[in-house]
């Protein structure tokens, strides 16, 4: 059985001030829960506030939305992994559709990035989606192939093991528009049969695959009620505790 993860991504928000407030708010909101992995990804700048107000007592992990591949050196405005380490980061989203957009960022490099994480003992959110364009032209299982396939080269089954995946589709993110939970599931069970082909059937049984894309208290059980959603990678509505406690909730398997 794969144990639920819901994480928060906050992307360009938050100041420290306002993420320390969410956290007050939303630690009593889910106080009990410990059958689902909770992560909160902060922008660099709020992590040590979310660290410092989350305390110990607790399961909810840190994450970060990004970093380099290298340890150190002169890479001027680039974090790496033993400097999230430092800050009790456990979690590292890589390649998400707006590095991937933005910035340019190829599988090559996304894999670069996931080898130097899971060397640090950090867990790759490795991001995978196709654009509405891609979709409609039938094409979105061959995006898929390619990006897993390139992403994820050269893993060991352990390390794909402590890896997530997060299926979100282009069209979905920020758009209101979410995939209907049929669709989100056929495109995961596609996602497990790659991990499948990659590595073997008990590694591609235990790695979680998230789905994110407008995920909202509203959706998100039927979304992560499929057999082969683990859990979800939210935007948007994660920057209301309210909000992202319900869906943390709606990930029990109750
Ligand atoms: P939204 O939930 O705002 O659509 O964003 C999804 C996302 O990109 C999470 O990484």
């Amino acid at each position: 059985m794969r144990k639920k993860i819901v994480a928060a991504n906050w992307k360009m928000n938050m100041t420290q001030g306002e993420a320390a407030r969410f956290v007050e708010s939303f630690l009593p909101d889910i106080d009990e829960i410990n059958d689902v992995d909770v992560v909160i990804i902060p922008p660099f700048t709020a992590i040590a506030k979310v660290s410092e107000a989350l305390g110990r007592a607790h399961n909810i992990k840190v994450g970060a939305q990004n970093m380099y591949w290298e340890k150190s050196g002169a890479f001027t405005g680039e974090i790496s992994a033993p400097l999230l380490r430092d800050l009790f980061v456990h979690y590292v989203v890589l390649g998400h559709s707006e590095r991937r957009t933005l910035f340019g960022e190829t599988d090559e490099m996304v894999n670069r990035k996931v080898r130097a994480a899971l060397e640090a003992k950090l867990r790759p959110i490795v991001c995978v989606g196709e654009t509405l364009d891609q979709r409609d032209k039938g094409n979105w299982e061959k995006i898929l192939t390619i990006q897993l396939r390139g992403s994820l080269a050269g893993l060991k089954p352990k390390e794909l093991q402590d890896t997530v995946i997060a299926y979100e589709p282009v069209w979905a993110i920020g758009t209101g528009r979410n995939a209907t939970p049929q669709q989100a599931q056929e495109a995961h069970a596609f996602i497990r049969k790659i991990l499948r082909e990659m590595s073997d059937d008990t590694t591609a049984d235990r790695v979680r695959i998230q789905y994110g894309g407008s995920v909202k208290p509203e959706n998100a059980r039927e979304l992560m009620s499929q057999p082969d959603i683990d859990g979800a990678l939210v935007g948007g509505a994660s920057l209301d505790p309210r909000s992202f406690a319900q869906i943390v909730k709606a990930a029990r398997q109750e």
